[in-house]
């Protein structure tokens, strides 16, 4: 259950309060006038209400090593964003995304989520990239009651952060043992396991937990538990540790860089076993950091270009002909966090024009219907649980083929 929306703080208040006097907003924000009190910062934001395009905010990392799934995000959130509005946008009212780079850590995250929450005057937020910037960023959206889907995060307990705060990101408890399967059918004489992750990433240890439970739920048998640093670049002393044990299959909880780099350390080493890839490996900038050394890694995955129906194919073919490769799991994610938004704000529009609601009510409003709501996404079809976590039907787990040279490789879908 979720927990009750904790109580606004007087610090964020006053920030509120100060950007929403000094006007910061960039975007169409017109003051209806018709409850406002000079004196009171709450009243001046309920009486808001938004003309011209409807802003939905952005929260992704551009920057740091976290930009590597980040910038994924922002593509299927563009690509929404033209889609929708070609097709009439909120019953002929466009939507307009406003992108804030969250960088890769808590600050950034919170520094985001507050300016489009007060000064860009979003209607809901699709973000932050990673869980660890979630359980910083989401709290202050979810006490200003404003929207937030997670559309990568996936460590254990994100909707949970309370009534405001959902995803479209499955959680790792249902993704993550699948890819452990997948290498046991690959290799049913596997035995002894190495688990390696970054401790000190919220859904790296989040994952984790699911993975080694996994190993112990399938019979086999756990040869050590190795820890790194998200910021790590060298690995030789976890790797040498955990080869020294003879394991049959390596499972990596890292992000695109350092997992990227583990990858390649244990290959160099002279590990010949598979390797099993988290949710942080899932993308193909990890291509760039491990190059052909890539080549055999498996990982689970919550989105197949394959996957049958009208939506997911306009999206395939969009993306295929503007970026000449198959989309990756992040880029479908935030996409179908936009068309949620959209579909939701059509929905409320036909109830009340939501030109004609204070933004404050409109948020509120917005967060009920979206997760009432059922979306036919590129995902599948989609709904939400009482607590906001994603209800999704298909899982995949695909396997990276690197060309000899390692610059190009791809993700295969096995069967
Ligand atoms: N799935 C990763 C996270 O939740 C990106 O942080």
């Amino acid at each position: 259950m979720k927990q009750p929306a904790a109580i606004t703080t007087a610090i964020f208040t006053t920030c509120a309060m100060l950007l929403t006097a000094c006007g910061g907003g960039t975007n169409s924000s017109t003051n209806t006038g018709t409850n406002a009190t000079p004196n009171s910062a709450t009243n001046a934001a309920a009486t808001t209400s938004i003309s011209g395009a409807i802003p939905i905010g952005i929260a992704l990392a551009q920057t740091s090593n976290v930009a590597l799934l980040g910038q994924e995000g922002f593509v299927g959130a563009k690509m929404a964003e033209k889609y929708f509005n070609d097709k009439g946008g909120i019953n002929g009212t466009p939507i307009r995304l406003v992108m804030q780079d969250t960088g890769g850590d808590e600050a950034g995250a919170i520094n985001a989520f507050q300016t489009l929450i007060n000064k860009d005057k979003v209607v809901g937020i699709v973000g932050p990239t990673l869980s660890q910037q979630a359980f910083s960023a989401a709290p202050i959206a979810d006490r200003a009651k404003v929207p937030v889907l997670g559309a990568s995060t996936t460590a254990k307990g994100i909707p949970e952060i309370g009534d405001y705060v959902a995803r479209v990101s499955v959680p790792v408890s249902i993704v993550a043992p699948n890819s452990v399967k997948a290498a046991l059918k690959q290799n049913p004489n596997i035995k002894k396991v190495a688990v390696f992750y970054a401790q000190n990433d919220a859904f790296n240890k989040s994952e984790t937990e699911i993975f080694q439970k996994t190993v112990k739920d399938q019979g086999l048998e756990l040869v050590t538990v190795q820890k790194f640093q998200t910021s790590d670049t060298d690995f030789q002393a976890q790797a040498t540790n955990a080869l020294n044990l003879k394991p049959d299959l390596a499972i990596i909880s890292g992000l695109a860089a350092d997992g990227g780099n583990l990858v390649r350390q244990l290959r160099e080493l002279g590990y010949k076993g598979i390797i099993v890839g988290g949710n942080g490996l899932n993308t193909p900038n990890l291509f760039s950091v491990c190059k052909a050394l890539c080549d055999g890694v498996l990982i689970a995955q919550a989105y197949s270009p394959e996957h049958p129906g009208e939506i997911n194919a306009i999206f395939h073919k969009t993306y295929v002909n503007q970026y000449k490769k198959e989309p990756a799991q992040f880029s479908a994610q935030s996409f179908t966090a936009v068309q949620v938004y959209v579909e939701a704000l059509k929905a409320l529009d036909k109830k009340t024009k939501v030109s004609t609601m204070p933004i404050d009510k409109l948020r509120t409003e917005l967060n009920k219907e979206l997760l009432a709501g059922k979306y036919d996404t590129p995902l599948g079809k989609i709904s939400f649980t009482p607590v906001g976590d994603i209800v999704q039907k298909d899982f995949y787990v695909s396997q990276i083929k690197m060309d000899k040279d390692g610059n190009n490789g791809k993700f295969v879908f096995l069967k």
